[in-house]
């Protein structure tokens, strides 16, 4: 099997300083050296990581993207994992966003909480071949069952391993033995072994925030053993929903011949880990309030007076194959075309912020909802109307908020979504005096939560059709009906809830796998 912990010289680039501080760490045998060494490099406050660290450890986060203090649109995901950084004190570290030839770690301090920011650039060749290649063309597609998009090389996987081993040889300087690390998403899979085999014993979960394929697609991959045993090296890994949940164990119990055990907890390769379902949410009050707000902003005003009178149907979606847009699109146009009555009568707002535009795939969708978009509108237009609004832009939360609140429908039909929650957003924005009708596709994570919307198949241009037909024309006391039980659900089920569930249960599960761990630690260390 492939080693998917590559070793520090493997990992080795003459453009990384690699003498960055080692902060108290508990395997300092190094630490004094690197210390000495570079004190010019540091930024003057992260000698400070750890002074104030509570009692129980502090957090560290990692995920590809970082949302700093600079960041002016933090999404509401960013916010929470910035509320588990301030209430814990700790660290979010990741990729700065940036290309550079010399790559550099940055590293800030939050002017307000405990929190340092330490991003590092991507050189070219690992941009290329971990972010466009291997995260993008071959596990985001194949975790979202698109098989046929994947596009495997074997450079663009040692990228991906490469980069985690750059991480890990950066962030362990800034890992104590009493803190918890939460790496996040597909990107960055085996970070967790990386830093196992440079010592690390403290904490580490992962969250995967994209659906996960079936045990049946997942084989496709070329060497899938090694990136799927790499989940081992974390204490829990969660997962949106229990299909994905289900999709990992079915796939460790046949390729990895892992033993289950009844209570969550998996044994590969002589390593004890738990699996949860840890379904994300959004900060479901602060969505009312800015719903609430929004109602009488003036973007939202001017938004509707420009409906005079007519319904508004809205999408809000990255611009990203997974979500389905010509579909959606296609399903909007039959409505039109089989139902004339609609016609001047409904308005479609798409926003769809364009994504990852150096992936191939991404260029050509854009190309084809424009082509698309342009067909109906010019099939159906009239010179006071025109069916479908297609804005390339992205919004502030607030701003979106007013728009969601505006809009009679949301039509959310991704082909698969490990969550979704724009389908969230727009039920906690609504007016509870006169909500909107959610159309949600039962292939987001959030249908598992939400049946009281209309759940479609996407697939399915006429079931959109209708469902579409049923949320335009619902009596205002089903509306209700359906909104309160979700905006209930959401109540209870928010992003503050979400974070502590999931890092109680990290917590907690830490003593069933601590003696593995600990060897782990043990043997690896002697091995280095
Ligand atoms: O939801 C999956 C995800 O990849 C997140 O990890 C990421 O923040 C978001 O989509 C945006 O994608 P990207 O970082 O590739 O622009």
């Amino acid at each position: 099997m492939t080693n998917w912990t590559t070793t520090s010289a493997e990992s080795a680039d003459a453009n990384f300083d690699k003498s960055l501080p080692a902060l108290d760490r508990h395997d300092l045998e190094s630490a004094p050296r690197l210390r000495s060494s570079v004190t010019h490099f540091l930024h003057p406050n992260i000698a400070a990581i750890g002074e104030a660290a509570p009692r129980e450890g502090r957090l560290i986060v990692v995920s590809n993207r970082v949302a700093t203090p600079r960041d002016i649109r933090p999404g509401g995901l960013a916010s929470a994992l910035k509320g588990a950084l301030a209430d814990h004190g700790g660290v979010w570290f990741g990729w700065s966003g940036e290309i550079a030839d010399e790559p550099r770690l940055d590293v800030q301090s939050d002017p307000v909480y405990p929190i340092r920011y330490a991003t590092l650039d991507l050189d070219r060749d690992d941009y290329e071949g971990y972010y466009a290649g291997f995260a993008n063309r071959v596990l985001w597609p194949l975790f979202h069952y698109r098989l046929h998009l994947l596009d495997f090389h074997r450079d663009t996987l040692a990228a991906y391993r490469r980069v985690s081993a750059r991480f890990a040889d950066r962030l362990v300087d800034f890992i104590q033995p009493d803190d918890t690390v939460w790496v996040h998403d597909y990107h960055l899979i085996p970070l967790g072994a990386a830093l196992r085999s440079r010592g690390v014993t403290a904490r580490l979960g992962f969250f995967l925030h994209t659906p996960l394929a079936p045990p049946e697609l997942l084989v496709s991959l070329p060497q899938h053993r090694d990136l799927m045993s790499a989940f081992s090296a974390y204490d829990l890994v969660g997962f949106q929903t229990a299909t994905d949940q289900d999709s990992f164990t079915r796939y460790c119990e046949q390729e990895l011949h892992a033993e289950v055990y009844g209570d969550g907890r998996l044994r590969v390769d002589r390593q004890t880990f738990r699996v949860g379902t840890f379904p994300v949410s959004i900060d479901t009050a602060h969505l009312e309030m800015l719903g609430q707000r929004a109602a009488a902003a003036s973007a939202t005003k001017r938004l509707q007076d420009s409906l005079a009178g007519r319904d508004l149907v809205i999408g809000v979606d990255r611009l990203d194959y997974s979500k389905g847009l010509p579909e959606r699109f296609q399903a909007f146009g039959t409505l039109l075309n089989d139902y004339p009555d609609f016609q001047r009568n409904v308005m479609l707002l798409q926003i769809a912020p364009t994504s990852r535009s150096d992936v191939p795939e991404y260029r050509e969708l854009r190309h084809r909802l424009e082509t698309l978009a342009g067909a109906i509108n010019s099939n159906f237009a009239e010179p006071d109307w025109t069916p479908i609004r297609y804005v390339n832009k992205s919004f502030q939360q607030a701003r979106l908020a007013g728009f969601y609140r505006a809009a009679r429908v949301a039509l959310v039909t991704p082909l698969r979504d490990g969550m979704n929650l724009v389908a969230k957003e727009y039920v906690a924005a609504q007016d509870p005096d006169d909500p909107g009708v959610l159309v949600l596709s039962r292939f987001a994570g959030a249908a598992h939560e939400l049946p009281d919307a209309l759940l479609v198949n996407p697939f399915d241009t006429e079931q959109v059709v209708g469902a579409l037909r049923q949320a335009l024309t619902m009596p205002l006391g089903e509306r209700k009906r359906r909104w309160l039980r979700m905006i209930d659900h959401l109540r209870s089920h928010d992003v503050t809830a979400w974070r502590a569930n999931f890092l109680d249960a990290l917590r907690n599960c830490r003593a069933c796998v601590e003696p593995d761990r600990i060897a782990v630690g043990r043997s690896q260390r002697g091995a280095m």
